[in-house]
Parts: C-alpha cells; sequence; structure tokens
C-alpha cells in the first residue's frame, strides 16, 4: 500500500536549529537501535516510521551495527526508503555511524580511516543512499590519533558520503579537541550525541553541555527516556515484552522497589503538569535549549504519538525542578560512561 504522508506534519512539531550550524533539526527525533533488527516485522517498522514523519519527525537515527543481525536496521530503513519514503528524501535528515564492532578482524571497529570510510561505504550501500546528511564517530578510539579519526571524517564530507559530521559518547576533553581537528580541516563538527536522561546526568558533571554551547556544536540525547524506564510503563513492576524482559541493553536489575517508588514519584510531578512521564522526560531533556533534539526509540506507534506530544510544554518551574532532583535517581543506567571517559572497552 503506498503512503501519503500529513499534510499537517510541519504544523506538529517544533524545529530546532543544530548549534550554530544551518540544520534544523525536530524536536523529538526517532532512533532504529531497537525493533528495526530481523527480529521485528517489516510491517511494524514502516507503521513506525510513517507515524513519526507523519508527527513532522524528520530525522531518523542508525549505525552501521543496528540490528541484530548488524547492518539489518540499514537494510529494512532502506526499503522503507525505497517504498513508503520514496520522493522524500530531501525532507528527511538520515544518520549513520561507525566505531562498534562490526566485522571480524582488525578493520572492523573503533576509529582507524580504514575502518570509517569502509564502513560508511557499506552503510550507503545497505541503505541504497548516495549519501548520509550526517556521520558519526561512533566513540572516542584512545589508540588512534584523533587527527586520522576527524581526518577520516573530513574525508566522508569532502568525498560526498556525507553532508554534515558528528562525534558520540566523546567527553568534554575530547569534544573540544575533535572539534578544533575538524575546524582546521574546513569540515565543521555539526552534532554531539551523548546520553542524556533525568537519571544519566553525565553531560552536566562532564561539562559537556557547556563546551557544545562554547563551540556552536548542536546535540542529540540519546536514551532520553533511560530506554524506557522514564515512561508509565515500569510503574507497577517490569511488563511481558518490554525491553527489560528481552536480555539486551536495559538490566532488569535496574528496576528495583526503590527506582519504582522513584518513578511514581516523578509520574506524579508529571501528572501535575499535564503531561505523561515520559512526555517530561523529554521536556526535561530539551529543557533550557542546550539539547537540540531528544532522540527516542519505540516498540508502537502509540509511544511516538505520546512523545510527540512533549513539544506542547517545554517550560519548567524552579520547583518542579528541584522536586525532580529529589526523585531522579543515577543509578548505574549509563552503559556508555567508559567511552565517555576516554577508554577502550
Ligand atoms: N550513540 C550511541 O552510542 C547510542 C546508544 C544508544 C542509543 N542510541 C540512539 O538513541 C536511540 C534511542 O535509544 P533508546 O531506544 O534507548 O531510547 P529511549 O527513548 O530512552 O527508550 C526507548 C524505549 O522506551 C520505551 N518507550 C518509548 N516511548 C514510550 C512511551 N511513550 N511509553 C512507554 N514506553 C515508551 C520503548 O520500550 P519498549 O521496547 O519496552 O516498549 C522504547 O523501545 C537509538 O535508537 C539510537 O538511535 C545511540
Amino acid at each position: 500500500m503506498s503512503y501519503t504522508p500529513a499534510a499537517d506534519r510541519y504544523e506538529k512539531m517544533v524545529y530546532r536549529r543544530c548549534g550554530s550550524s544551518g540544520l534544523k533539526l525536530p524536536a523529538i527525533s526517532l532512533g532504529l537501535w531497537h525493533n528495526f533488527g530481523g527480529d521485528t516485522p517489516h510491517e511494524l517498522k514502516r507503521e513506525l516510521c510513517r507515524t513519526a514523519f507523519d508527527l513532522g519527525i524528520t530525522h531518523f537515527d542508525l549505525a552501521n551495527n543496528y540490528g541484530p543481525p548488524p547492518g539489518s536496521a540499514e537494510t529494512a530503513f532502506g526499503e522503507i526508503l525505497r517504498t513508503d519514503f520514496n520522493g522524500l528524501r530531501d525532507e528527511l535528515v538520515i544518520s549513520s555511524k561507525a566505531g562498534y564492532g562490526m566485522w571480524p578482524g582488525p578493520y572492523g571497529e573503533w576509529g582507524s580511516r580504514k575502518y570509517l570510510i569502509s564502513s560508511c561505504d557499506q552503510s550507503l550501500k545497505r541503505m541504497g543512499l548516495d549519501y548520509v546528511d550526517i556521520f558519526y564517530s561512533h566513540r572516542f578510539d584512545p589508540d588512534t590519533p584523533l587527527e586520522e579519526t576527524m581526518g577520516a571524517l573530513d574525508h566522508i564530507v569532502r568525498s560526498g558520503r556525507a553532508l554534515y559530521v558528528g562525534i558520540s559518547s566523546y567527553n568534554s576533553q575530547r569534544t573540544r579537541e575533535a572539534a578544533a581537528i575538524l575546524k582546521d580541516l574546513g569540515t565543521p563538527c555539526l552534532i554531539h550525541q551523548p546520553s542524556y536522561s533525568m537519571i544519566n546526568r553525565w553531560v552536566e558533571r562532564d561539562g559537556l553541555k557547556q563546551t557544545l554551547k562554547d563551540l556552536g556544536i548542536g546535540s542529540i540525547a540519546f536514551s532520553p527516556l533511560a530506554q524506557g524506564m522514564l515512561t508509565g510503563k515500569y510503574l507497577k513492576g517490569i511488563p511481558e515484552g518490554s525491553r527489560a524482559t528481552q536480555g539486551k541493553s536495559l538490566n532488569p536489575d535496574l528496576v528495583s522497589e526503590k527506582a519504582i517508588a522513584n518513578l511514581n514519584a516523578l509520574n506524579e510531578i508529571a501528572q501535575a503538569r499535564g503531561q505523561t512521564l515520559a512526555q517530561m522526560a523529554l521536556a526535561w531533556v530539551l529543557r533550557d535549549g542546550g539539547i537540540t533534539t531528544a532522540l527516542i526509540g519505540a516498540s508502537k506507534s502509540r509511544q511516538i504519538e505520546d512523545c510527540a506530544g512533549a513539544v506542547k510544554n517545554l517550560n519548567f518551574t524552579p520547583e518542579e525542578l528541584a522536586k525532580i532532583d529529589e526523585f531522579a535517581d543515577e543509578d548505574g543506567i549509563n552503559l556508555w560512561a567508559k567511552s565517555s571517559e576516554g577508554a577502550g572497552q
């Protein structure tokens, strides 16, 4: 069945400038890390993408390794581009990344020029694209000269494979170094992709948020719902079929009695604001303009609809923020801490 996008899609979303660049991104973006692999029916993937686009979500985030198996999310999205999104390429911002293990041997991960450029070529082939809008170094590589990794990103832009480049999970110091190299090369760093949520605030402690502001780099906060914990989903414990039951990236031990009590308290604050917990969590990430867009994942269309509603109220009173701080306990949710500490894994 052919797809006609909602005519009013651009009236529903808010678009925010990405740092000091010319590119605007939707306040809510959709990531294809989970629910786009071979274990999810293709019809559901199509439905999720169409629902997002109908709500004005123009930005879709991928990486070489999203699946399972690795690469299958890009293949599925490529199919959707050809069927549902045919003719809409210029209305979309599509990103991909390389950094984590993708193929066997010494050239299939980290930050060498050899890996980044060949991985970008593979991603383009899987998606059937001539170029991606944004290509990222997915993690800092402590053993490769930063000049080499940034030089590869610069080459990816100059050779027409990407329009812009970004970095993910680099800490404040490494971000400054990377941005300076890119600036010298003449390819500015458009965007940083860190994890960030009410219960994962490393970007504030590390100074990254301020660094990005200083340097005019935009930002896209991933896992702003703490993989689903900051939604109504876990208020009564762990429901069947949720990410915490799948043995993947969300450790069920994090959904402890104490965490559930805190989530219920946060939910009450959200209700008093007239929002769902997910909407409040997204509004919180976007609250002070320091983050350009919140990068959600979804297993159901209604989750995307709920999340998109966050843009209706992005303002908080100081009392609300203080109350949130009381219950927003940081407790081991940041799986990406090693990368931002600059360490190998
Ligand atoms: N750069 C990196 O290293 C990196 C790392 C991780 C992620 N990312 C990017 O960030 C994207 C988002 O990550 P994430 O999936 O962890 O984000 P998230 O938005 O924190 O969590 C998404 C999960 O929350 C649940 N959910 C979402 N909206 C909901 C709602 N309204 N009500 C109830 N439950 C809701 C769903 O869980 P259920 O599946 O349980 O329904 C969904 O799969 C990824 O797809 C990827 O593009 C990047």
